[in-house]
């Protein structure tokens, strides 16, 4: 199996979702500002177009800053997911991306054909890769046995895994399998959607630290070898979340974290329909 080329990327990156629904231009605008060069869309989050024309008008060359896209649900299969790039491309205004995800493993949790539709979304992503269209190949929200689909079929290593992780949900087997095939996890929604900011555990460490809860979530995702993307609209928030450096999270402490029991999650999972959000 040939491995992707490495590609050395910022330990924390942008999420944009959020700049869907808010004023996007504004809020990539404020996020490039604030210091941020890792930018992680999707064509679901139709805002590919907005995350591409702010940064192709910010000055900085093409190298500097890092875009990630993600292949959706009804593309997944050779000939969809080979024009889903076409279009992201195009949509972003890019010559390639830098990062390209199959967002889920299935089209949906009843597809019994979604092993032969993820090879065939593998090989397109191959074959984009090979044009230069494409620098890292990876996935997002596979569990282990999705994962191997992917290992098992791959002529090019899948180098990422993105998927909701934050204390309270740290999907531990997944982590796992990932160390053990060297992919790197990223995670959505590192503060659960800000549910796990009030968590008295947290708050607690937090004020011990001297940081906000939301620092401690990152740094938390951070020493567990994950790749925080955190989202806001709020330019303070967006810097304060990339001020992490003051601090180290002893081993006690992190051990607390991630003994914490499920604090809730988004309810979404690859395998069966959403259930609602657990708070
Ligand atoms: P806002 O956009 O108003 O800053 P996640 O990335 O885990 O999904 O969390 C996103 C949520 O967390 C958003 O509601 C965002 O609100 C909030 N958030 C982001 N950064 C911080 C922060 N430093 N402190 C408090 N809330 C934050």
């Amino acid at each position: 199996m040939e491995q992707t080329k490495k590609l050395l990327i910022p330990s924390i990156g942008f999420g944009t979702y959020k700049a869907a629904i808010q004023d996007g231009a504004q809020v990539i605008r404020e996020a490039l500002d604030a210091g941020y060069r890792y930018f992680d869309t999707a064509s679901f989050y139709e805002n590919e177009d907005v995350v591409g024309s702010v940064l192709a008008g910010s000055g900085l060359s093409r190298k500097s800053y890092f875009v990630a896209s993600k292949i959706w649900k009804s593309d997944l299969g050779y000939d969809s997911a080979k024009e889903a790039i076409a279009r992201s491309l195009d949509r972003l205004g890019l010559d390639y991306m830098d990062v390209c995800l199959i967002h889920w493993p299935k089209s949906s949790p009843d597809d019994t054909r979604w092993e032969e539709r993820l090879a065939g979304t593998w090989k397109a992503m191959e074959e984009a890769c090979s044009q230069g269209k494409i620098r890292t190949l990876g996935v997002s929200n596979f569990l282990p046995h999705h994962l191997k689909v992917i290992l098992d079929c791959a002529s090019i290593r899948p180098a990422i895994d993105q998927i909701e992780f934050h204390p309270g949900y740290l999907q531990e087997e997944t982590l796992e399998e990932c160390r053990r095939q060297g992919i790197l996890v990223q995670a959505w929604s590192p503060m659960g959607r800000a549910r796990v900011l009030q968590d008295p555990l947290l708050t607690n460490l937090a004020a011990q630290y001297g940081v906000s809860t939301a620092q401690l979530c990152l740094k938390f995702a951070l020493q567990m070898g994950v790749m925080p993307l955190p989202k806001s609209v709020s330019p303070d928030r967006m810097r304060q979340n990339l001020a992490l450096g003051g601090f180290v999270i002893a081993d006690d402490d992190m051990e607390k974290i991630k003994a914490m029991p499920c604090t809730g999650w988004s309810g979404e999972h690859p395998d069966r329909e959403r259930v609602p959000a657990q708070n």
